[in-house]
């Protein structure tokens, strides 16, 4: 596995990977875990080459998050690289990517708005700007990201089409824990009673209220009841808010009985910030 702390020898290797063999790149934050594993099987399974990029990108972070708690566990990330044949593993230091003086950002203003762009103000423009300068490097002809968080996913989807770059966004299913929890490097800062028998409790009104929209019940007050019981449980919840895929736009009472959805979540739980969604789609419609 070639593991690249620079940029300049990245280029010089990426240069070297012949027409024709295609790349599939799995941007992340580091402190792996099993989601992003499926990412990166993914894109094994369907790319000739996998390239893995480990960046913690100060800019999508707020003055107020935590950009330095951010685990670190570069030795253990790249082992699990290396169990899951990974080609390359690009490290860039921030000095590659922000070099002094530097000036330019990427923003998208319709779907980075609602949900997470109320609550983290410059997080989706942090996030923009940071894949496609990634993108640049890696040039990779298939790019994989989580549903996980899925306004990223829709932000980078209208990114790529608005500015016309030949990369396939491929969106794969959240990896959870048997329990319902979504995999995220945050989890580690729950108690083992929150993360067991709490935090369990967003996939669970997730689901009631996916099941609602798919027999046609969905309704606002449903929504403030599951918003209500997760208060109740602990969560200071920022949102739990049905929006009309793939612009997030807020939905109609029809929409919410008849169009394709994401119901997404935002709270903190003893100090930590976790999100959750699950998706609604009728017809049988496929996400990627
Ligand atoms: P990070 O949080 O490290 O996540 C990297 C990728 O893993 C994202 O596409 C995310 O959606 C996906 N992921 C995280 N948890 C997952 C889970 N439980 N199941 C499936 N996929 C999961 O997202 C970022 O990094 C950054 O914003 C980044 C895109 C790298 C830009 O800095």
């Amino acid at each position: 596995m070639n593991v690249f702390r620079g940029i300049a020898e990245f280029k010089e290797w990426r240069a070297k990977v012949p027409q024709g063999v295609s790349v599939g790149f799995v941007p992340t934050m580091g402190a792996l875990h099993n989601g992003h594993a499926a990412l990166l099987a993914r894109s094994s399974q369907e790319s000739d080459i996998t390239i893995l990029s480990i960046f913690v990108n100060p800019t999508q972070f707020g003055a107020t998050e935590d950009l330095s708690r951010y685990p670190r566990t570069i030795e253990d990330d790249l082992a699990l690289a290396r169990r899951l044949r990974v080609d390359a593993v690009l490290l860039p230091e921030v000095s590659d990517v922000y070099p002094d003086g530097y000036s330019t950002s990427v923003s998208e203003n319709v779907v980075s708005e609602p949900l997470c762009g109320i609550f983290r103000p410059g997080h989706f423009e942090g996030v923009a700007t940071i894949v496609l300068k990634l993108f640049l490097w890696v040039k990779p002809n298939t790019a994989y990201f989580g549903l996980k968080d899925a306004q990223q996913f829709f932000v980078v989807q209208k990114v790529v089409r608005d500015l016309d770059l030949d990369i396939k966004i491929c969106g794969v299913e959240t990896i959870r824990e048997v329990s319902g929890l979504a995999l995220s490097s945050r989890n580690r800062y729950l108690s083992k009673n929150a993360q067991e028998l709490i935090a369990p409790k967003i996939f669970l009104h997730l689901n009631q209220l996916k099941d609602a929209a798919l027999e046609r019940q969905l309704n606002e007050a449903l929504l403030a009841d599951a918003k209500n019981a997760l208060t109740k449980l602990g969560f200071l919840v920022q949102y739990l808010e049905a929006r009309t895929l793939p612009a997030l736009g807020v939905p109609s009472p029809d929409d919410l009985l008849s169009t394709d959805l994401v119901i997404a979540f935002a709270g903190i739980l003893e100090g930590t910030r976790l999100i959750d969604n699950v998706l609604v789609l009728h017809r049988f419609r496929k996400i990627s």
